[in-house]
């Protein structure tokens, strides 16, 4: 059957074209109406003012669904209420992560009788609004999956025809952020069916972060999505293809931010963020030097930072390394300028992110040196700061954020550091600008 999309306002349901795709046209068109003519502005949610940070279930935990063989790993409430109180009790929480994030497998194959969405009875039987109530009452907020085409990934019931009424489940269910996935679905239409999703959220009146994957479909056929129309309507946006728990992944990942950084990097700022995808970290495919290199960079990339890790079980030394508190504060940095890949020798690669302080209009830096070469002893490089564009007069002091032994250097521009990367890990520097008087 098919769901009319209601408009709340202006006009009959009957004015509207009965083709889903013209309707979407037709109120888009609108919304530039009422908000006066100005750029499309759907999203002003006030949200995501820094990249969100929470745990997501996909990566670890995919789409076991079979709780009897299962139940330590199974999709069900129980697991988020666990890994809440796991963020919470462990300083996951006072670190900045967030939301709680359902992904696919959660609904029931069937919508109800009433066409929305609900929630698989067995493995969810207290319902959405209960684990969103439960995340509340902790301080957290409870994110949760759909998608845009006519079935989510792993074959649960999609939104396309029902986008008006799903946004008004999610809100009627207290869910605080929404992940709007793109399998099965008419790739073309995405810019029109994801911005009208965007109004949607909107209309219910929560404030509900709004993760879009629409240049995840798009660029892999490449089709270079419209990202100035995405940062007006979405919170973050997967650009790419889906991380999994491997090394390869990360670089290949990072490949494609820095071939592609000059087109995109510039759509990132408050309240919209490219997406990398998930941390890894904690998993099975990275050793402890390369979990050190995705959370650095990512946090360079101004990327989210959304784990995706047995919580309960993590080895400690992973655990603190997703706690480290100096590397998240550069990725939530409050400028919000994403980092570039900017100097690339020998297979090590330098990227530097704007970050405060700032004095003048001259920023402070953070520093990520990324070696990719194998090796297997600390490589010696050498470089200048300003090598890589940084060229306050005053100079900086440099301090290396993982190894906090290390003295922090005062260093001019083009001092010469030495410094040496292990291979396929990272040295992350935070170069803070230094006044005039020092
Ligand atoms: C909806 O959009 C308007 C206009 O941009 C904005 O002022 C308002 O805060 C938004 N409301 C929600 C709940 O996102
Ligand atoms: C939904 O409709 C079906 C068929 O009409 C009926 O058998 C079923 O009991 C209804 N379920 C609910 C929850 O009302
Ligand atoms: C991750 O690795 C798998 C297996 O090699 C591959 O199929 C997938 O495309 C990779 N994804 C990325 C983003 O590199
Ligand atoms: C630097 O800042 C000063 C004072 O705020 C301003 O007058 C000047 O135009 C700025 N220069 C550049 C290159 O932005
Ligand atoms: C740094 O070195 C460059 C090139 O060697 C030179 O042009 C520049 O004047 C030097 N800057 C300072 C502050 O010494």
């Amino acid at each position: 059957m098919v769901q009319v999309p209601q408009s709340t306002f202006v006009l009959p349901v009957f004015y509207l074209p009965a083709i889903p795709i013209l309707r979407m046209l037709f109120l888009s068109l609108l919304c530039i109406i009422i908000i006066g003519g100005h750029q499309v502005q759907c999203l002003n949610n006030g949200l995501a003012l820094t990249p969100p940070m929470g745990w997501m279930h996909w990566q670890r935990y995919r789409c076991v669904v079979d709780c009897k063989a299962y139940p330590d790993d199974c999709i069900r409430e129980e697991l988020f209420r666990e890994i809440a109180d796991e963020i919470v009790n462990n300083g996951f929480k006072d670190a900045g992560y967030e939301y709680v994030i359902i992904d696919d497998c959660w609904a029931s194959k069937e919508r109800d009788n009433n066409s929305r969405l609900q929630p698989d009875p067995k493995r969810f039987p207290s319902g959405i609004k209960a684990l969103a109530d439960y995340m509340h009452g902790k301080g957290l907020k409870l994110g949760i999956y759909a998608d845009y085409g006519t079935k989510t990934c792993a074959g649960y019931p999609g939104s396309i025809e029902f986008l008006e009424l799903d946004a008004q489940t999610f809100a009627d269910w207290e869910v605080d952020y929404l992940k709007l996935d793109g399998c099965y679905s008419d790739i073309l239409t995405m810019e029109l069916g994801y911005s009208l999703m965007s109004r949607y959220l909107n209309q219910t009146g929560r404030p509900i972060v709004y993760s879009c994957s629409w240049p995840a479909y798009q660029e892999p056929i490449g089709i270079h999505p419209n990202y100035e129309k995405m940062s007006e309507v979405c919170n973050l946006w997967r650009n790419w293809d889906d991380i999994d728990d491997s090394w390869s992944n990360v670089t290949n990942i990072l490949k494609w931010f820095s071939d592609n950084q000059d087109r995109i990097a510039n759509y990132a700022g408050p309240g919209h963020w490219n997406d990398p995808d998930m941390l890894i970290i904690g998993n099975f495919g990275l050793s402890y030097e390369q979990a050190k290199a995705q959370l650095a960079i990512w946090a360079i990339l101004a990327a989210p930072l959304i784990m995706s890790v047995d919580l309960k079980n993590i080895d400690p030394k992973f655990r603190d390394l997703l706690l480290n508190k100096d590397v998240i504060a550069i990725d939530q940095d409050p400028l919000g300028i994403q980092g570039r890949l900017v100097m690339t020798r020998g297979n090590i690669d330098w990227w530097t992110r704007p970050i405060t302080p700032v004095i003048q209009n001259e920023t402070s830096y953070a520093v990520g040196i990324l070696s990719k070469r194998v090796d297997g002893y600390p490589h010696r490089v050498n470089f200048k700061l300003s090598d890589l564009g940084l060229k306050n007069p005053s100079g900086y002091k440099v301090q290396n954020i993982y190894e906090s032994s290390i003295e922090a250097e005062m260093l001019k521009p083009n001092d010469t550091l030495l410094i040496r990367v292990k291979p396929s890990s990272v040295v992350l520097l935070k170069a803070t600008i230094l006044d005039e008087q020092i």
